[in-house]
């Protein structure tokens, strides 16, 4: 069905402010909630702090408008602000940070994925694919943690939806920050579903590293916070990664349309496939109020630019995210590419073998990792815990894990303390011998 959000009714703003009551609203249980109604859940709070920062920075940037515009603008972003508080909030206080961190990386693989294959340009996708395979990494290694500090399997969280295995170490993910700008689209020539991509997996991630920046001291133990450390400088790289691939000469009220037609087509399929009937009736007023939003900043895009809204975002509604298990591609990418490595900007990615000898992220990744890299010591750890990593996949999959940690291995600035290959094979073997003892005294 057409859909064109220039031309729906939304929410009139003067209806838009709410009372205490109605902003924070009540949790979903932990134990009920399926855990595609918490990662949208998790995804509209990264959107939503990437809507009200944005009206910020327009508001701190922007001189030569007019005084009601400027107004309209601080308006809406004390709306986003609410909306902000009612999503995140929606987290039950019983969810502890780990058990919100395996979903956090539940959100960046399932939607990575999704968006890897709804998306035409080919650069952009590569870049998709490159960035998934490192966050389905941190979904293992938080993994490990959550067993050691909660007792928690993966699929408490992931419900069987994702897998949880080795990825390309986390250790590799650490570079020169140089080789993550990428080459940016067009804005001209650009589809409005990859602007709406990026813009949706750039708020996923920024939301991602500001949830470790503010809950990884929260733990004592000092290998899980060297292990948030750790991601959250990835995060941060992520962040410059996807947001290098905006055009930057797109001007501020062309980035305004742009976040504001991000939001409605993410609500309007949170509306789609919502399962929860209290969590589908937020989804279905924020909607409307964006519908609202969207228009407000099509009437100054018009004014200002002298332009038609419809050459930026079209006259459809696009869809960034459906969330459902990736299990089939993901495996498909992990297999092909956990030996990808960033190549400068303009260039498609190499493999570790075509990397040059003088590679910029070398020096990067041996001074981070000089002492010990966290991200391996966690699996040093859980082995006095239970023999073996904790995974979660088909024993297919779980099959290949020492292979896929040889293809991802680098021969240059590889920390001291990595598992090897022969390591974690034993670890497995020790498993395997120790389970079938138990079946005996069984
Ligand atoms: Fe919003
Ligand atoms: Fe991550
Ligand atoms: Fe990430
Ligand atoms: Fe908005």
């Amino acid at each position: 069905m057409s859909f064109n959000a220039l031309k729906e009714k939304g929410m009139p703003l003067e209806k838009q402010l709410r009372n205490w009551h109605q902003i924070v609203a009540e949790p979903y249980k932990k134990q009920k909630v399926d855990c595609y109604t918490r990662t949208r859940q998790i995804l509209m709070n990264g959107i939503e702090v990437e809507g009200w920062g944005f009206k910020h920075q327009f508001n701190r940037f922007m001189s030569n408008i007019d005084t009601c515009d400027r107004e309209i603008i601080s308006k809406l972003g004390r709306i986003e602000n609410q909306q902000q508080m009612t999503c995140n909030w929606l987290s039950p206080a019983d969810q502890s940070v780990l058990e919100t961190t395996l979903a956090y990386e539940q959100v960046a693989v399932d939607l990575t994925a999704w968006l890897a294959q709804n998306e035409k340009d080919k650069y952009v996708k590569e870049t998709f694919d490159f960035g998934l395979l490192e966050d389905f990494d941190h979904l293992y290694r938080y993994a490990q943690f959550a067993c050691m500090s909660e007792g928690l399997k993966p699929d408490d969280i992931v419900q069987e939806q994702t897998d949880v295995i080795i990825g390309r170490p986390t250790q590799y993910h650490h570079n020169c920050n140089a080789l993550r700008l990428r080459h940016h689209y067009d804005k001209n020539t650009a589809e409005p579903q990859t602007k709406v991509n990026i813009l949706t997996v750039l708020s996923g991630e920024q939301q991602t590293h500001n949830f470790y920046a503010e809950h990884g001291f929260m733990y004592a133990n000092h290998v899980l916070r060297e292990t948030y450390a750790e991601i959250k400088d990835v995060e941060e790289e992520h962040v410059t990664m996807y947001e290098s691939l905006i055009d930057p000469t797109e001007s501020m009220f062309e980035k305004a349309l742009l976040h504001e037609f991000t939001e409605v087509c993410n609500y309007y399929t949170c509306v789609e496939d919502e399962t929860d009937e209290n969590m589908k009736k937020y989804w279905e007023i924020f909607f409307e109020m964006e519908l609202t939003h969207l228009q407000l900043i099509a009437e100054m895009f018009k004014k200002y630019e002298k332009r038609d809204p419809e050459e930026v975002i079209g006259s459809e509604i696009v869809i960034p995210c459906r969330f459902k298990s990736q299990k089939v591609y993901v495996q498909k990418v992990l297999e092909k590419e956990v030996n990808k490595r960033l190549a400068p900007e303009g260039e498609y990615y190499k493999t570790i073998e075509e990397i040059p000898s003088d590679w910029a992220s070398y020096p990067v990744q041996e001074r981070v990792a000089e002492i010990s890299a966290p991200s391996e010591n966690c699996i040093k750890l859980i082995r006095f815990y239970k023999d073996r990593d904790v995974v979660a996949a088909s024993e297919i999959l779980k099959n290949k894990e020492v292979s896929l940690l040889e293809k991802g291995l680098q021969k240059h600035a590889t920390a001291h303390n990595t598992v090897m290959p022969d390591e974690l094979q034993e670890m497995i073997d020790l498993n395997e011998e120790r389970e079938s003892d138990k079946e005996k005294i069984i």
